[in-house]
């Protein structure tokens, strides 16, 4: 089985427009792990950059670990499949390396031919838009993602936002197990816990947002005091090493044994991401950005859900 990169590239907030650009500076700085989903209502623009990437022989679509995530509205059996398509011909794909729960929360169904990607909202033209949940155990749609693989359209599965009660309960019924669960994590928000129950039981873990709140800037979900560049741990740590507090911060991630999904626009950002396997942090150094641990979650559905659609819906404690 082909092993993720732990160094992804997250697709999301990337504008349509910009997907082609974005990921051929990408593939040329030397990503081959693409972090997509339908949600980010970009996978069109996202394949067209696959296969422009390809065909200009910078790579193969061997070489290139591509993962996508089920919508929260296609949660029900009946819809699983059909959601998985639509995110393959978007993407262009016959298969997905890893195909992930977008969020352990299911939503009334919205046809694709109705609206695409369906977002949050049942209906966001209604005078008063509704969030409305769907009764659907998530070991229904964890046996209709386990057809998936059956059918070959992906090789691995797994799931995002899961809290620990969650991936035992998964665990326990799974026929295959989930190969990946990809959660917040940064030095603000270490998720030792869950990492470590992860590890227990051979699931290897994704951080998203691992720079913290610099992905939550441009939705106003936290302010430029949140950054985590400006810490001084991080600062003195990065001048230690002559590398930048970004790449201390990054390190930190694939050191505790993470992959991680930073996003770029920028190509010279793209190559400073990935230049973090010359330096290694001491046992100090890690405990010390351990140690700013806050519990901080910039990402949190029981915060934006009732913020912007009305609907109190915390999934984490
Ligand atoms: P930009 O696209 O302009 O480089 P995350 O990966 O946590 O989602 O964070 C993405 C945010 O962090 C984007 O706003 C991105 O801006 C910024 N960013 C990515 N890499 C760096 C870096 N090395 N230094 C500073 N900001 C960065």
């Amino acid at each position: 089985m082909k092993k993720m990169p732990d160094v992804g590239f997250g697709l999301w907030k990337v504008d349509s427009a910009d997907c082609e650009r974005v990921i051929l500076d990408a593939v040329k700085a030397g990503y081959r792990h693409f972090d997509c989903a339908a949600d980010y209502a970009n996978e069109q623009a996202v394949g067209q950059g696959i296969k422009a990437a390809i065909d200009a022989g910078h790579v193969t679509r061997e070489d290139l670990w591509i993962t996508s995530k089920l919508w929260n509205t296609f949660h029900h059996p009946d819809h699983v499949q059909g959601a998985c398509q639509k995110s393959l011909d978007d993407l262009g794909l016959e298969y997905l390396d890893l195909y992930l729960i977008h969020f352990p929360i299911a939503l009334e169904y919205v046809p694709v031919e109705k609206r695409y990607p369906p977002e949050w909202l049942l209906d966001p033209e209604a005078e008063t838009p509704r969030m409305v949940r769907a009764p659907v155990p998530l070991a229904d749609t964890w046996a209709a993602m386990e057809t998936l693989v059956d059918k070959a359209m992906v090789k691995q599965i797994g799931v995002c936002n899961y809290n620990s009660g969650l991936l035992h309960d998964l665990m326990s019924y799974a026929r295959i197990k989930p190969a990946v669960l990809q959660i917040e994590a940064h030095p603000y928000l270490t998720q030792d816990n869950l990492i470590r129950l992860a590890g227990d039981y051979g699931i290897k873990v994704t951080a998203f947002s691992p720079l913290g709140a610099l992905s939550y800037f441009e939705i106003d979900m936290a302010k430029p005091a949140d950054s985590i560049l400006t810490e001084e741990t991080i600062t003195e740590i990065a001048s230690a090493h002559g590398k930048t507090p970004a790449q201390v911060v990054l390190k930190w991630g694939v050191q505790r044994g993470t992959a991680i999904i930073p996003k770029s626009s920028n190509a010279g950002r793209m190559a400073e991401n990935l230049a973090i396997t010359d330096f290694d942090l001491t046992d100090d150094q890690m405990a010390a950005i351990s140690g700013l641990n806050a519990n901080r979650r910039f990402n949190d559905p029981g915060v934006f859900c009732e913020a912007a659609f009305g609907l109190f819906n915390p999934i984490y404690d």
